[in-house]
């Protein structure tokens, strides 16, 4: 078999469907989408994964909260995520989900490996759990009021026979492996926070959960199923087609995991690296983790409602003056690759991302290409045996050694600054030699020189720009009357423009956003909450809601609407939206589940009327079998409103 040459493999988290792709969520797929692009320009073969983590009791919920089955409802979402990454010029080369059959088989093939060598073991776990963060705490995790120190979820106790894995037998091997590897931890600081959790004492993990329906069954206990993390991590070695393909070496081991703060010390620098051991495969890389997007303080996320989608924000730049979403999509790209931070967090700002794309995108590269093109002394084509500056050669030089030393770390809000002081050079360097005035002098030499250096400083940033911003870099190159970026080795240093090339149409690389009419855009945005922002919700002719195809009587008699009255209502135990109601219908009586335990109390309910959708196929949920489901709208927060008549009417009453 010849031997294939290792593959650049980075990834990024595979995402909960339970909630939509955000700008926080997108940040770690443009830093994989960037990172992988750079790859390829050095020549590497980058491979870029990401996906969809689906088998969480939290997805679960979300599917009957929104009165769906869970694979019909994860099938949904995920699809969701796909529309987004390739909204945002993502190229991932997979997309995997953890519903996949093929993936499956690998949880199981590595369990049953890490079984048969000891390494598993049934016990009981009591303790807390928080399915928001799906998540075994300790004791000195909580608070007296039950929520985790940390991150501020809720947990539930609870009391179950579950698998463990040995994780207390890596401890060692693991300080071992981050002594040896100085880089395998990114950065420094979430090194010494893995240390420190080590150092503190490692447990032994579950890694099984009672079966409610939904995840992966252990093999030979179908009344469990895996914990969703042990199910999650997998899916970076699944891809590698890891045991049966025996090329997955080529993909495995991955060169770099990607993920923000949250999900790193714990589970991909503690508890992935131990089973990776345990199976005796190579370790990843570098693990790599960035700080948060923040909205005043706290970490942006769709559930709070605090932190934008790609395509809302994209929309508002286009209000303030992105003549087309794909210059939008870049000047977002831009601002989240710039801005994200690696050791700290980042406070997400509609300012910033204008100021940045005014300045970085439209003033230190848009002008320098423009004064130039545009120039009347200037015939069109570039300069032929120009002498390279050299400030600007040593300045270009430095530029380009420090954007790799940063992109060795992954880290690409350092790796653009570096190249943007290239940037900012080549304005003080035309500024400095002043061509107009060398032309007006016929002094053709200096002339040729100045243009000739200044163009290829614009060059140079474009490209070093074009992992990060393929759109615009594309653009420099054609005005530059070039092709696409081509590799490193001719392209990635100072002195690679051709002379003679006739140059393109100049054309404003990013006009000027206005920051007032940005602002504007998102509080107009924000007056008219539909759900969920769809590319055709963001027209100005919205209606307010997305038609559906029209429909008949004959479709609408399909549906049986009740009037019910609430009889019973509990919450069900371990979920923060679930509630159980005991309805009467006429003179029967059902049971539903609905998902609106975050907004009424049991006490709200009782002796309540309700519309019920009451011949929607019965499903199980939670072990209890919902016959039909009530009607709710949401309120601008997505909290269920309940609908009921308007005077109390006789139950059983149906609705037409
Ligand atoms: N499903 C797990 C990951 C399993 S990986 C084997 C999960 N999913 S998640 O949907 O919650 O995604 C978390 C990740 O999304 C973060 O680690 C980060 O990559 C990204 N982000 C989510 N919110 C973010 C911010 N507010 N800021 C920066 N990154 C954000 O955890």
């Amino acid at each position: 078999m010849p031997d294939t040459p290792k593959r650049f493999y980075v990834t990024t988290p595979i995402y909960y469907v339970n909630g939509v792709p955000h700008v926080g969520t997108a940040t770690t797929t443009v830093l994989a989408d960037a990172t992988a692009r750079y790859r390829r320009l050095k020549g590497d073969d980058a491979y870029f994964l990401t996906g969809t983590d689906e088998h969480a009791q939290k997805v679960a919920d979300a599917a009957t909260a929104a009165g769906t089955d869970p694979q019909t409802f994860v099938d949904g979402v995920s699809q969701r995520y796909v529309e987004t990454w390739k909204f945002l010029n993502c190229n991932y080369s997979n997309f995997i989900r953890t519903s996949d059959e093929r993936h499956k088989k690998v949880v199981r093939e590595v369990y049953n490996r890490l079984q048969a060598q000891g390494d598993i073991y049934l016990g009981t776990y009591e303790g807390w759990y928080s399915v928001s963060d799906e998540t075994f705490f300790r004791d000195s995790d909580v608070d007296d009021k039950g929520f985790v120190k940390e991150t501020g979820a809720k947990v539930e106790r609870i009391q179950e026979e579950v698998h463990y894995f040995k994780l207390s037998a890596y401890g060692e091997k693991l300080k071992a492996h981050i002594a040896a590897n100085p880089t395998f931890l990114l950065p420094e600081t979430r090194k010494n926070e893995t240390l420190a959790f080590i150092d503190n004492g490692l447990r032994d993990i579950a890694i099984s959960r009672k079966n409610a329906g939904w995840g992966i069954e252990v093999p030979g206990d179908p009344g469990k199923v895996f914990y969703v993390w042990f199910d999650a991590l997998i899916n970076y070695l699944t891809e590698s087609g890891w045991p049966e393909n025996p090329n997955w070496d080529t993909l495995w081991p991955a060169d770099a995991h990607l993920m923000a703060k949250e999900i790193y010390v714990r589970f991909h620098a503690t508890f992935w690296p131990a089973m990776l051991m345990g199976l005796g495969l190579p370790l990843p890389g570098h693990i790599v983790g960035h700080g948060w997007w923040t909205v005043g303080g706290e970490k942006g996320a769709k559930s709070k409602g605090n932190i934008p989608l790609p395509q809302e924000v994209t929309s508002w730049l286009q209000a303030a003056g992105s003549p087309d979403e794909a210059t939008a999509i870049d000047a977002l790209r831009y601002y989240l690759l710039r801005d994200i931070r690696f050791t700290d967090d980042s406070e997400w700002s509609l300012e910033i991302l204008a100021t940045r794309t005014n300045a970085d995108l439209g003033n230190d590269l848009g002008n320098i290409l423009n004064r130039v093109l545009a120039a009347k002394y200037f015939d069109g084509v570039i300069p032929t045996d120009a002498p390279l500056d050299p400030k600007l050669s040593a300045v270009a030089a430095e530029a380009v050694s420090g954007y790799e030393a940063a992109l060795a770390r992954y880290d690409w809000g350092t790796a653009l600054q570096a190249a943007w002081v290239l940037a900012r050079e080549v304005n003080v360097y035309l500024a400095e030699k002043a061509p107009w005035k060398a032309a007006k002098e016929g002094n053709t030499a200096a002339v040729s020189e100045a243009i000739y250096n200044a163009l290829e400083g614009v060059r140079l940033v474009a490209y070093l720009a074009s992992p990060a911003v393929p759109h615009l870099a594309q653009s420099v190159y054609t005005q530059l009357g070039l092709g696409a970026p081509g590799t490193w080795e001719t392209e990635g240093k100072f002195g690679a423009l051709p002379g003679g090339t006739r140059t393109g149409t100049p054309a404003p690389l990013f006009p000027r956003l206005d920051t007032e009419k940005l602002l504007a855009a998102q509080a107009a945005s924000k007056e008219e909450p539909v759900t969920e922002t769809t590319e055709e919700s963001t027209e100005t002719t919205d209606p307010g809601f997305v038609e559906k195809p029209v429909a008949t009587f004959d479709d609408l008699d399909k549906i049986q609407l009740v009037i019910a009255d609430i009889l019973t209502a509990e919450r069900v135990e371990g979920t923060d939206k679930l509630m159980k109601l005991g309805l009467k219908v006429g003179n029967t009586e059902r049971t539903i589940i609905s998902g609106i335990a975050n907004v009424y109390t049991p006490e709200d309910l009782v002796g309540r009327q309700i519309v019920l959708f009451a011949n929607l196929q019965p499903k199980k949920m939670r072990g209890v079998m919902s016959q039909g489901m009530l009607l709710a709208a949401s309120d601008a927060d997505g909290n269920a409103v309940l609908l009921t008549p308007d005077k109390p009417v006789k139950s059983g009453v149906e609705i037409r």
